[in-house]
């Protein structure tokens, strides 16, 4: 039988407070008294950290980190699926020898390529390892919504793969096959694997720098410039009133995806507010240094994708469209700019990442999306 002296019935009733917090920490069962005498208080927003908290993680509220559940709202009122989006004119198009040029439909190709397999990693990222090392309740509701979104994200390029008829050996395995997509990714992948390392813990200077350097890498990099090029080649077929319906999907990917962009800025923000030591002119120089390979990537993909110029678009108008967001994503964090000058060649992208969710830009969704709130009962 158990007496009061054995611990283990106390860490099992035990709230997760850092147990669950940073990075799945294995707590010894000798725990120091005073931290198992603090879990059982309530939780006090001056206790709520964004990383290496010890407030109970299972506690939404009280509310410190409002932008964050207000990110969580806006992303849930936004909610869209992919198969509301006709794609019978996209199929239309695609199977008549002269609907699209070749070029044309090597744009399609590649841009699926790197977008198929690019939001699985998004997802793995953030369930496997942002999630675990984010100590904010607010900030932790967010990315179960954004990570769901990831999954929205994959179903809509699956869902165009499959109505176009592409080969889908091609299109996933393209991010092993095609250099210049495979670069993006194998640059991409140390950030991601130190927050899925199972073995990765915060709570040092320099693990907390290692946590902060990859969160810059996905929101600012992967989300905030990798996306980008491929965004503006299918928005601009739309516009051009071609692939309408793939148009109409990256169009609501977008708005996420730009949602998914400034949480991330506003955690890394936010972690810099509360741990000032991290940012150091060093770490800044490093991520500078991180951006301008990102922007080099970015470009090389660009000119993959488009060798000879198509839909009015070439790869030099992408150099100075990449230079303009890595401006701007450095701003957003508080790092010196690294492009003086650049300006956006394509200011028609500021409308579609402003779409209002009534508005229905290229006229392909067949239903509105509606959420439970609002059906009729009676
Ligand atoms: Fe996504
Ligand atoms: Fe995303």
């Amino acid at each position: 039988m158990l007496s009061f002296e054995d611990d283990v019935p106390i860490l099992g009733l035990r709230p997760a407070v850092s147990g669950f917090a940073p990075a799945g920490t294995a707590r010894s069962s000798i725990e120091p008294a005073r931290d198992i005498a603090e879990s059982f208080q309530r939780v006090r927003v001056e206790d709520k950290r964004v990383i290496n908290g010890k407030a109970d993680v299972n506690q939404l509220v009280p509310f410190k980190y409002k932008w964050a559940w207000e990110k969580y709202l806006a992303g849930c009122a936004n909610h869209w699926m992919p198969q509301e989006v006709n794609m019978q004119r996209d199929i239309e198009l695609w199977k008549n020898p002269a609907g699209l040029t070749a070029d044309e439909r090597l744009v399609v190709k590649r841009n699926l390529g790197f977008f198929v397999t690019a939001d699985s990693l998004a997802a793995n990222n953030i369930v496997l390892g942002t999630y675990r090392h984010i100590t904010a309740p607010e900030c932790r509701q967010y990315l179960l919504r954004q990570a769901f979104e990831e999954a929205i994200h994959t179903h809509a390029y699956q869902y165009i793969v499959e109505s176009l008829g592409l080969d889908e050996g091609e299109i996933f395995n393209a991010y092993h096959e095609v250099a210049s997509i495979r670069d993006k990714d194998e640059f991409l992948m140390p950030f991601i694997e130190t927050l899925t390392d199972p073995a990765f813990r915060t709570g040092t200077p320099e693990t907390d720098q290692k946590l902060l350097r990859s969160l810059i890498v996905f929101a600012c990099i992967m989300e905030g410039l990798f996306f980008y090029v491929g965004f503006v080649q299918i928005l601009a077929l739309g516009r051009q009133n071609k692939m309408t319906g793939a148009a109409e999907q990256y169009q609501y990917i977008l708005r996420d995806e730009s949602m998914h962009c400034n949480f991330g800025i506003d955690l890394i923000n936010t972690i810099k507010l509360e741990n000032p030591h991290l940012w150091t002119p060093a770490f800044r120089s490093e991520i500078q240094d991180l951006m301008r390979k990102g922007v080099e990537l970015e470009y090389r993909y660009a000119e993959d994708t488009m060798p000879r110029g198509v839909l009015g678009l070439n790869a030099p108008m992408f150099k100075e469209y990449l230079r303009f967001i890595a401006n701007r994503r450095c701003q957003q964090i508080g790092v010196e700019t690294l492009y003086p000058g650049a300006e956006n060649p394509f200011p028609w992208m500021s409308e579609m990442i402003d779409l209002k969710k009534e508005r229905n830009f290229f006229e392909t969704r067949v239903i509105e999306y509606q959420s439970g709130g609002a059906l009729n009962w009676d």
